[in-house]
């Protein structure tokens, strides 16, 4: 059974950044196949990563939505949908990616989404991790009801906004029926004098304190000139996340 890491948090707090930076650390030091799911419908992650993405599960959906009714003869639905399955899945040697796109709009979604989810939870098991960027309302993992979170993992950075959205983030993720492992919260680019404030802002919530990852201006270059996080060599966000994931991995 893959080991699943959730990451959560307000826009703009780092969610992006802190999935990829994970995702390479287990690239670079874990065994074993990972799947990045870019669950947030604002999707970058492919893009963070260097890894494009054709088509999202969003656009599958619709699409076949589309077509569900008018399939030439002999082509039944659920050959339909699973010969669009394999145009989802972006491979490349050790990660694959999968972006989740819009949620669900208000058709008639339940035929075409039970085919994906039996889909998703049997790919899940071919991989050893799965990473999974959400945005903060948690729309998509919601709707995973039955997938298990081991490491659920909250970005907040030097925004007090993102604290308060930290703070509602904690309510819902305690709302879900997914079965949560471990709950953290991890601090981006906040500097060093705030680190001590926000923290104790963060006291009263139930997460386990990851640490700061700092700000890393070759990363910020990297992202820039749309270079893959993967050609990073080193910096000082790229040492922080292996010591963090290190610990995560022992636990
Ligand atoms: N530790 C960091 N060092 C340098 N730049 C960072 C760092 N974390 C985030 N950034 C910058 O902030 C931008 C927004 O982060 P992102 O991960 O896309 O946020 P989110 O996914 O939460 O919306 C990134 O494109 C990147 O340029
Ligand atoms: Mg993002």
């Amino acid at each position: 059974m893959a080991t699943t890491i959730a990451i959560t948090g307000k826009g703009g707090t780092g969610k992006t950044i802190v999935s990829a930076l994970i995702i390479k650390h287990l690239k670079e030091h874990a065994a074993g196949p990972i799947l990045a799911l870019d669950a947030d419908p604002d999707a970058n992650l492919g893009t963070v990563l260097g890894i494009p993405i054709k088509k999202t599960i969003g656009d599958l959906r619709e699409e076949t939505l589309e077509k569900i009714n008018d399939l030439p003869a002999g082509l039944s639905r659920t050959r339909y949908i699973e010969a669009g399955l394999h145009q989802i899945i972006a491979e490349t040697p050790k990660v694959d990616l999968i972006a989740m796109g819009r949620s669900e709009g208000p058709g008639c979604y339940c035929y075409v989404n039970s085919i994906l989810r039996k889909f998703a939870e049997d790919l899940e098991t071919s991989y050893e991790w799965v990473v999974m960027d959400n945005e903060a309302g948690l729309e998509h993992l919601s709707r995973r009801t039955a997938a298990r979170v081991d490491h659920m993992i909250v970005v907040v950075n030097k925004s007090p906004l993102s604290v308060d959205c930290a703070k509602r983030i904690d309510k819902l993720i305690s709302e879900l029926k997914n079965e949560i492992g471990r709950k953290y919260v991890l601090l981006d680019g906040v500097g060093e004098e705030k680190i001590a404030p926000l923290r104790a802002r963060l006291n009263p919530l139930p997460l386990e304190y990851l640490g700061n990852i700092p700000y890393d201006q070759t990363l910020e270059d990297c992202v820039f000139m749309g270079k893959s996080l993967f050609e990073l060599d080193g910096g000082p966000a790229v040492s922080k996340m292996n010591e963090i994931m290190k610990k995560i991995r022992e636990t």
